[in-house]
């Protein structure tokens, strides 16, 4: 431990009297006869205790303390006093002096004064090292935390694209296995069957391949001032003919108000074309003999650009189930579904800086709401998207 010490008085005397004394309780001592070759002493060795007049002429032992504690607020600064300097050593105090001690100086007393500041250093020391240890630890725990849960996320992805793809390459095998069934019975409806089963499942991997490659580059929307009820027209135009095909009354509740909102037009498009489809699904999946029914709603709700509601009466979710639909891959679809859908409308909302949230109950429907934020605009730095990166999936 550093046991240097700078003494400051303007008494010659004093100054060799307490050298002695204090070289003798084992410091290591520097002496300066005025404040201003105080600090420059300081300045120069930094010793970690000061022991000061308070009382000397230009600059007092009081203005060097302030000095000294806006250098270096850690060191320790003992006050020397007389007797009748009772104001100025409360002052002292204030300006966080350590301690002070009265002249004529009393060894012992000096030693205690000087012993509680070396113990007041150690101790700031031990808690330097202790806040340094825990923000370590905390940095390295937080570090392995982060790590395990990218590790997980990507074992869950490949988890669920292996799985999408090993759907699809079932698909194609058995597209080719009847196929090969009406090549070698001459049957052509084998060979028509073989080959739609082919062809599906081609199409499937297309689209599989360009959700990802979408879902690996930047969506960078490219917001326009828009009709908010214009992309939920159009998807509800797509949809109507598979919706009546399997007698489930689609409808549509549009925004009266229809001043513009900013979006991207072709991904709000996108989003609400995967949910609708969804929802489409649900009723198809739903064995009660109710009322199939999807409605899809925009709607100007307060502190938003606008809402879009898609309203299904189908088979919903468990818990369990709805926990895992945003997280990509997942799907209960068999292989009717990759699971990317709803992985890449968060996505998109997420680029919107808006939110997507999710109702459900089994057996009676789900309810996915989007609310996208008012005022969005394009940044200069972002380079419009590539419009032909996002396909239709019904086209
Ligand atoms: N409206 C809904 N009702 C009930 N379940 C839903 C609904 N929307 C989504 N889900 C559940 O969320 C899962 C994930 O949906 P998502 O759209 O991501 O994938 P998918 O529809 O299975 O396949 P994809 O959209 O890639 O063709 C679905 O498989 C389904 O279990
Ligand atoms: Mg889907």
């Amino acid at each position: 431990m550093d046991k240097s010490i700078l003494l400051v008085d303007d008494e010659e005397g004093i100054r060799k009297v307490l050298s002695i004394l204090l070289a003798d309780m084992g410091y290591q001592v520097h002496t300066a006869a005025t404040g201003v070759e105080a600090l420059r002493t300081f300045e120069a060795l930094r010793p970690p205790i000061v022991l000061t007049d308070i009382k000397m002429p230009e600059m007092d032992g009081i203005e060097l303390l302030r000095k000294l504690k806006q250098i270096s607020p850690d060191t320790e600064v003992i006050m020397i006093t007389g007797h009748g300097d009772m104001d100025l050593a409360i002052k002292s105090v204030k300006y966080e002096a350590t301690d002070f001690v009265t002249k004529p100086i009393n060894d012992e007393v000096l030693e205690i004064a000087l012993n509680r500041a070396l113990e007041r250093i150690t101790m700031r020391q031990k808690l330097n090292e202790y806040t340094h240890n825990l923000e370590q630890l905390v940095r390295d725990k937080t570090r392995k935390l982060v790590e395990a849960e990218r590790l997980a996320a990507i074992g869950q992805t490949v988890a669920g694209l292996s799985h999408a793809i090993k759907n699809i390459t079932g698909g194609l095998k058995g597209g080719a296995f009847v196929l090969e069934k009406g090549i070698e019975l001459s049957e052509q409806k084998y060979l028509l069957q073989g080959w739609e089963m082919i062809k599906g499942n081609v199409d499937k991997i297309t689209n599989l391949s360009m959700d990802l490659l979408n879902y690996a580059k930047d969506i960078r929307p490219d917001f326009q001032a828009c009709d908010p009820n214009q992309p939920l027209r159009e998807v509800v135009d797509l949809m109507r003919p598979r919706a009546k095909e399997h007698g489930i009354n689609l409808s549509t509740q549009f925004e009266k108000d229809a001043s513009p909102c900013h979006f991207d037009p072709d991904l709000i498009h996108h989003s609400l074309l995967n949910l609708v489809t969804n929802a489409l699904d649900a009723c198809i999946d739903n064995p009660a003999k109710k009322e199939k029914k999807v409605t899809v709603r925009a709607i100007k709700r307060r502190g938003w650009g606008v809402e879009y509601q898609v309203e299904d009466t189908g088979c919903g979710m468990t818990a369990e189930v709805k926990k895992k639909i945003f997280q990509g891959f997942f799907s209960t679809k068999g292989t009717d579904g990759t699971g990317i859908g709803l992985m890449i409308t968060k996505k998109i909302i997420n680029e919107h800086k808006g939110e997507i949230t999710a109702e459900s109950k089994v057996g009676v429907g789900s309810t996915f709401v989007i609310r996208i934020p008012k005022g969005l605009k394009n940044n200069d730095a972002k380079i419009p998207k590539n419009k032909s990166q996002i396909p239709n999936k019904s086209q």
